[in-house]
């Protein structure tokens, strides 16, 4: 796929885009470019092109506007030790941007033309790039219903595009872990529902929640399912592990209600590489709480692309709060931050063929 180049007329100067570089915190910098593909029912997708970023207008009848059809994916371009960038499994964000397509009606992107819409992207605003030790490029492709009509339907007509932020730690202040709200009165995703897909209305649904959460002095939510309100599942942006005194590592189970993470399943397999044994099994809150006062729980974190891997220190609910381990990053929790943040950004050896150099 070849996408046509209009260059920005209004680029950032290189002094001024040093300094928005300096703690750029996450998701207030943007680039000069964005990337952008038109679907119709009719011509398919067309009109692949890098631009300026700039506002993009819409009728008001759009659908997305009513009815929420909207995916996004969200992936890092990280430099490279001797210059140069690199993506990530990028294939995977490819691959679960087409899940998320499909659970929500709108069409099916080929994978090469997302792929090449990212390193076109990035090969154009590589010197956004922050070289800070946690600075990256944070991609947010997304796709959205732009047709005019207010039938309850699948739209006509879709829009793509890449959006590109010069990031830091998604977690300011440098906290050495992060307090989780236990929310009892919401739930994020049903069996049957959206919780596999990585659609904008999860994360609508999820505002309230990170409110209570934050209304009772916590960092982030933690959801439990919806069945039976008992088993953990996920944060509102990240998936969680547990950590044992004998070594082993617990994460929930893909069973359709929580998000297929990448960053989840890189440290499954670096876990399983170095002969860790990790069980994919349900964890309930009850438990949690007893595994933490007992001392058989050590550590628990958070993981995902815009947080890393982030140590959970403490755990509050209705039912009153529980710490874990130190409140700090635990040993296993830094040993597979380093190992997975080495691969990424191209300080260690990449066995599994993730890193793609751009
Ligand atoms: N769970 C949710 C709800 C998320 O939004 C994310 C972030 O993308 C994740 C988990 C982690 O996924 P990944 O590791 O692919 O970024
Ligand atoms: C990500 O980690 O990419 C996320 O999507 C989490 C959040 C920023 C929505």
């Amino acid at each position: 796929p070849t996408f046509a180049f209009e260059p920005s007329t209004a680029m950032v100067a290189a002094n001024e885009r040093a300094q928005r570089l300096v703690n750029p915190g996450f998701g207030r910098v943007f680039t000069d470019h964005m990337a952008l593909i038109r679907y119709s029912e009719d011509k398919g997708w067309h009109d692949a092109k890098i631009t300026a970023r700039q506002a993009v207008s819409m009728d008001p009848a759009s659908s997305v506007l009513h009815y929420a059809q909207e995916i996004f994916e969200g992936l890092k371009a990280y430099h490279r030790p001797n210059g140069g960038a690199a993506l990530f499994r990028p294939e995977a964000n490819a691959r679960r941007f087409n899940d998320s397509a499909r659970r929500m009606a709108m069409p099916a992107l080929p994978e090469e033309l997302f792929l090449e819409s990212i390193r076109a992207l990035v090969r154009t605003e590589k010197d956004w790039i922050p070289d800070s030790e946690d600075g990256a490029l944070y991609l947010r492709p997304f796709m959205f219903a732009s047709e005019v009509f207010l039938g309850v339907k699948p739209s006509a007509e879709y829009l793509y595009m890449v959006i590109a932020s010069s990031v830091g730690a998604y977690f300011k202040g440098g906290a050495p872990s992060v307090s989780l709200w236990v929310t009892r009165e919401y739930t994020r995703a049903a069996p049957g529902g959206t919780g596999a897909a990585k659609c904008g209305g999860n994360y609508a649904t999820s505002l309230i929640a990170q409110a209570e959460a934050t209304r009772n002095g916590c960092d982030q939510v933690v959801f439990l399912d919806a069945v039976e309100r008992r088993w953990v599942e996920e944060l509102g942006g990240m998936n969680i592990f547990f950590v044992f005194d004998d070594g082993t590592l617990v994460t929930p189970p893909l069973t359709g209600t929580i998000l297929p993470g990448i960053t989840r399943d890189s440290l499954l397999t670096l876990a399983r590489d170095q002969g860790l044994t990790v069980r994919e099994e349900p964890y309930s809150i009850e438990q949690w709480r007893a595994d933490a006062e007992s001392g058989r729980l050590t550590e628990a974190f958070a993981c995902g692309t815009a947080a890393v891997v982030t140590p959970i220190g403490s755990v509050k609910s209705a039912e009153g709060s529980f710490s874990i381990g130190g409140q700090s990053a635990g040993p296993l929790t830094q040993r597979l931050r380093a190992n997975l943040v080495d691969i990424q950004r191209g300080q260690a050896p990449d066995p599994h063929g993730w890193v793609e150099k751009i």
